[in-house]
């Protein structure tokens, strides 16, 4: 069951946040995720949604607005995609399929035009979800900070 995230899952989703970007990540976060980013999250994100299964949260993902100031990689009028975590012990069984499907659904009921979302180079999982449901990679719009964070650029245009 995929529904929107409430303060009662803040535990577990930065629990997934924290498994995925941070013990698995390599070269990514430096700081396991706090209760201090599920309520920042919550707070900007247009939907916050959690897939669950057995009363467990095994998955979770945001959808920023366009006119959200947090949008990393988003051009004008383009929603962003962020943070979709699936738990370990629950890949591979379309959960990540759903949740992103669902942003689509949300996204194109809003009239948004595109969502677009960064990636890192090792999360090939992602990458071939992202170009499964149609999403595109978006070269010019890579971009490399000055520590060498490296962020790829998919979008999906309705
Ligand atoms: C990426 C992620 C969310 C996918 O979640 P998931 O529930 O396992 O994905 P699904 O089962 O819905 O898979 C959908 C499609 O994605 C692709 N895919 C998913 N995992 C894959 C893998 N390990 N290798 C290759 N393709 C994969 C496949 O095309 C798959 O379709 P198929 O099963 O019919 O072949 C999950 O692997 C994850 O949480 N990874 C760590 C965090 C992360 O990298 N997030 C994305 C950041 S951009």
């Amino acid at each position: 069951m995929i529904r929107d995230a409430t303060e009662r899952d803040a535990e577990a989703v930065v629990a997934l946040w924290t498994e995925a970007y941070f013990t698995e990540g390599e070269g990514g976060r430096d700081a396991p995720y706090a209760r201090s980013d599920f309520d920042a999250t919550a707070a900007a994100a247009a939907h916050l949604l959690v897939a669950e299964r057995d009363s467990e949260v095994i998955g979770v993902v945001a959808l920023l607005a366009p006119e959200d100031p947090s949008r990393a990689v988003a051009g004008s009028g383009e929603a962003e995609l962020a943070r979709l975590v699936v738990a370990s012990g629950a890949r591979r069984h379309g959960i990540g399929r759903g949740l992103a499907e669902r942003c689509a659904t949300l996204a194109r009921a809003e009239g948004w035009p595109a969502i677009a979302l960064w990636s890192r180079a090792y999360q090939t999982a992602g990458h071939r979800l992202y170009e499964s449901l149609g999403y595109e990679r978006v070269l010019e719009r890579d971009s490399v900070d000055e520590t060498g964070f490296e962020r790829l650029v998919f979008r999906l245009t309705f």
